[in-house]
């Protein structure tokens, strides 16, 4: 063995105390290092021929690296739609690399047991009904992606042919109807050869990112009985706004056409009995996207893909061999997903969902949803800001009141304040920022803060 891997091995208790106090020293200081900031420049180091073995390598890291770390799984990183790691999570997240399974075939461990039964508490958080099966992916992007690809399938199955099969060449034109489609699903379009401009956006209700569904019925009608995919949406990033779904999934009876929620962070409303409207119909879905590492505060990377046809599923990504085993009737997570070999990523899921329940995480959902109506208040009453939509759950979308062409300046300003994160977008062509709140962490007095930042730095 390697000198320095042998000198690791022989004291790795006392190693694994030092990374534990550095985990524990990010971690009470996450409050007062800077939340974000421009990243330095950073010379490459050259590959190190020998090694300096695990101790030196944690203090190079803290002094080359840390500092220009944002502190993501703080209560002030609003930007994006970013989650935090629950104590669980995190405790799940090391125990996940301390075991180092690969889930993906059932012939060596009880793991992929493991991931059915999470996806089985999850399904039941979001009010599925057991037709829906669950895979675990590593984001909402590759949700989408392995959603669409078995609406791919079902497109296939409906003209006779099989895309997995003969290739997309077979299917001839596709359709997929949407009205504020996120960028990832133009991404997962491409990816399955379908093309970004397979997409059609459908007309949206006045003032919303919703779709108009009379307007979505005229597309369908003008499709001539053609089946279609339509992806609905749950919370749209820039405003979190909701599709009617149960209204969408009824046009169903007169057109036929695969419906794919994304619901990434949207699905959480379903633990907010005020919210929980809002994800009517999401059950009538035949697949959905939810991305984990956001709102349910497990560390990256981790989503979860339902789908009621996990038939079409498996004729994508099945990868049958001698070696792997018969398939079986329960297929293992190697047939479901682009992966073959993965970590067992439901692990963090498993023990935030062991340790804090349903209403652990309803409580964090409830939090942050009455925050950001906190923050949504503080700012509309703010002369040099104004509100481009109403809070409806977790997300914030708001411009500078004279002077919307700016936001770029504040966004800079905000970040190097070190005092909040937030992220720019457009919105009905307005240049805004949003301010989206999803972390477990986040607080009353964090609000405070973030809003007298913004009044402080106001242009
Ligand atoms: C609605 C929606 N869909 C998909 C995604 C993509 O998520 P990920 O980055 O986890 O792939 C996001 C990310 O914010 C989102 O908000």
């Amino acid at each position: 063995m390697h000198p320095r891997l042998d000198d690791d091995l022989i004291h790795l208790p006392e190693l694994l105390d030092t990374v534990r106090a550095q985990a524990v020293r990010l971690l009470t200081g996450l409050d007062s290092r800077p939340v974000a900031q421009a990243p330095a420049e950073h010379r490459p180091a050259p590959l190190p021929a020998d090694g300096a073995g695990l101790r030196e390598a944690m203090e190079e890291f803290a002094r080359r690296w840390e500092p220009g770390f944002s502190a993501g799984a703080g209560p002030r990183y609003l930007g994006f739609v970013t989650g935090g790691a629950t104590p669980a999570s995190l405790a799940g997240d090391w125990l996940t690399g301390t075991l180092d399974q690969n889930p993906m075939s059932g012939l060596d461990s009880s793991a992929p047991d493991l991931e059915r039964e999470t996806v089985a508490w999850l399904r039941e958080l979001f009010g599925l009904s057991a037709e829906h099966e669950g895979t675990f992916v590593s984001g909402a992007t590759m949700s989408n992606f392995a959603g669409l690809a078995t609406a791919r399938e079902w497109l296939g199955e409906q003209r006779g042919v099989s895309a997995a099969e003969q290739g997309v060449a077979a299917l001839g034109p596709v359709h997929v109807l949407s009205g504020s489609p996120h960028s990832s699903i133009g991404k997962a379009l491409s990816m399955l050869g379908l093309g970004r401009s397979a997409i059609r956006t459908v007309d949206l209700l006045p003032g919303r990112e919703s779709v108009d569904v009379a307007r979505l019925a005229e597309a369908l009608e003008s499709l001539d009985g053609a089946p279609a995919i339509v992806v609905a949406n749950a919370g749209t990033v820039n405003t979190g706004d909701f599709d009617d779904l149960r209204a969408v999934a009824a046009l169903r009876e007169r057109h036929p056409f695969w419906l794919h929620v994304d619901a990434a962070f949207g699905a959480f409303a379903a633990l907010s009995p005020e919210h929980a409207h809002l994800t009517d119909g999401l059950d009538a879905a035949d697949s959905v996207c939810v991305d984990l590492h956001k709102w349910l505060n497990v560390p990256y990377d981790s989503a979860v893909q339902f789908t009621r046809r996990r038939d079409l599923q498996v004729r994508v990504f099945q990868n049958s061999a001698a070696y792997l085993g018969p398939m079986g009737d329960r297929p293992d997570p190697v047939h479901l997903t682009p992966e073959n070999s993965r970590r067992l990523r439901a692990l963090p899921a498993w023990f935030t969902l062991a340790a804090y329940g349903r209403d652990g995480h309803a409580e964090i959902v409830r939090r942050d949803i009455a925050l950001a109506t906190r923050l949504g208040e503080r700012i509309a009453a703010m002369p040099a800001y104004r509100l481009l939509a109403p809070v409806r759950l977790n997300v914030v979308c708001f411009t500078l009141a004279s002077a919307p062409e700016r936001v770029g300046e504040l966004a800079a300003a905000v970040t190097g304040s070190g005092e909040a994160f937030l992220t720019q977008t457009v919105h009905d062509g307005v240049p805004a920022l949003r301010a989206a709140f999803s972390n477990w962490r986040t607080t009353e007095a964090d609000v405070e803060q973030v809003a007298r930042t913004l009044e402080r730095l106001a242009l």
